[in-house]
């Protein structure tokens, strides 16, 4: 199912669980065009379905993860035709594809709706030159995809209306600093192998946990504090139903690595 060909992307299965998205759209710096966004939802539904991939790492170039939102294509887009169509929105499918973690690994330029994108991942990390940011206010328009209740979660009221009216940008160093990368590595090769090290981690554990763990960790975004405490409780109690649940308990008390079954 990974086989197939893609003119934006390029996919791949570098490690045992683990899938491989690289946007390679180098003439335009990676610019999210309609159709590249497509064949996004096509490969992480491919990587959904896939008996052997556990998690996903998504990353672009050294230069540029992606430069926004195709600023070509957009600019002779009515309100009409915006509206009637949903333009935009078939990237919030990105965030309900795939259920299994998905590890965005940032280089270079990831504005606009590069860096909303990589905002949807679960986990991020980047490299300390990287360059974040909202530019839209320059353009005439505001983020789409998601930058302004992403970003604000994740820095805060203050810092992201700061920088969503001004539209400067932000480096992976200061990503790092608050809160929105996990981790920065100190170049493209070092930040692709750790993302690819972190999946290959998640990659060894049971199927059904980690995608439990995913779930209830983006609960938290949606629901206040007393209801997502009560989400995570009953997703918990779920897992006594799970077989990966007994087999990791009994493994720790034989002192055994356990053999997940992902039942
Ligand atoms: N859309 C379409 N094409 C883009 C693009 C984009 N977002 N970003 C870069 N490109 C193209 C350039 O037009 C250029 O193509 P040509 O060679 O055909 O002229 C090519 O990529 C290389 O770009 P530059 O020559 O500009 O490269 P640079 O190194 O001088 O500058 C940059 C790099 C600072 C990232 C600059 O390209 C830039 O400012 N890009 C636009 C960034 C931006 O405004 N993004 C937000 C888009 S709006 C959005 O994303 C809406 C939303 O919320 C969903």
């Amino acid at each position: 199912s990974s086989r197939r060909s893609y003119e934006f992307i390029e996919v791949s299965e570098p490690r045992p669980g683990v899938g491989q998205v690289t946007i390679n759209r180098p003439k335009a710096l990676n610019a999210l065009c309609t159709p590249l966004i497509t064949e996004l939802n096509t490969a992480l539904r491919a990587f959904q379905a896939s008996p052997t991939v556990s998690a996903v790492v998504l990353t672009g170039s050294a230069r540029a993860f992606a430069a926004g939102a195709d600023i070509k294509e957009m600019a002779p887009l009515t309100f009409s035709g915006a509206y009637t169509t949903s333009f935009i929105e078939s990237w919030s499918d990105l965030t309900t594809a795939l259920k299994k973690p998905l590890i965005a690994a940032v280089s270079g330029h990831a504005l606009g709706g590069g860096c909303e994108l990589a905002l949807m991942a679960d986990v991020l990390y980047c490299t300390p030159t990287a360059n974040f940011g909202q530019p839209e206010i320059k353009l005439g328009t505001i983020p789409g995809a998601g930058g302004s209740q992403r970003l604000t979660r994740a820095v805060g009221k203050a810092k992201a209306m700061e920088l969503i009216l001004t539209g400067k940008s932000f480096s992976g160093e200061e990503a790092e600093r608050w809160g929105v990368a996990a981790r920065v590595f100190a170049d493209y090769d070092a930040l692709l192998e750790g993302a690819l090290a972190t999946a290959e981690v998640i990659a060894s554990y049971s199927r059904v946990a980690v995608q439990a763990a995913k779930e209830v960790v983006n609960k938290s975004q949606d629901l206040g504090l007393r209801d997502g405490v009560e989400f995570e409780r009953r997703v918990f109690h779920s897992l006594f139903g799970s077989e990966d649940q007994k087999i990791g308990m009994r493994a720790f008390a034989e002192k055994k690595k356990p053999e997940w079954k992902n039942e």
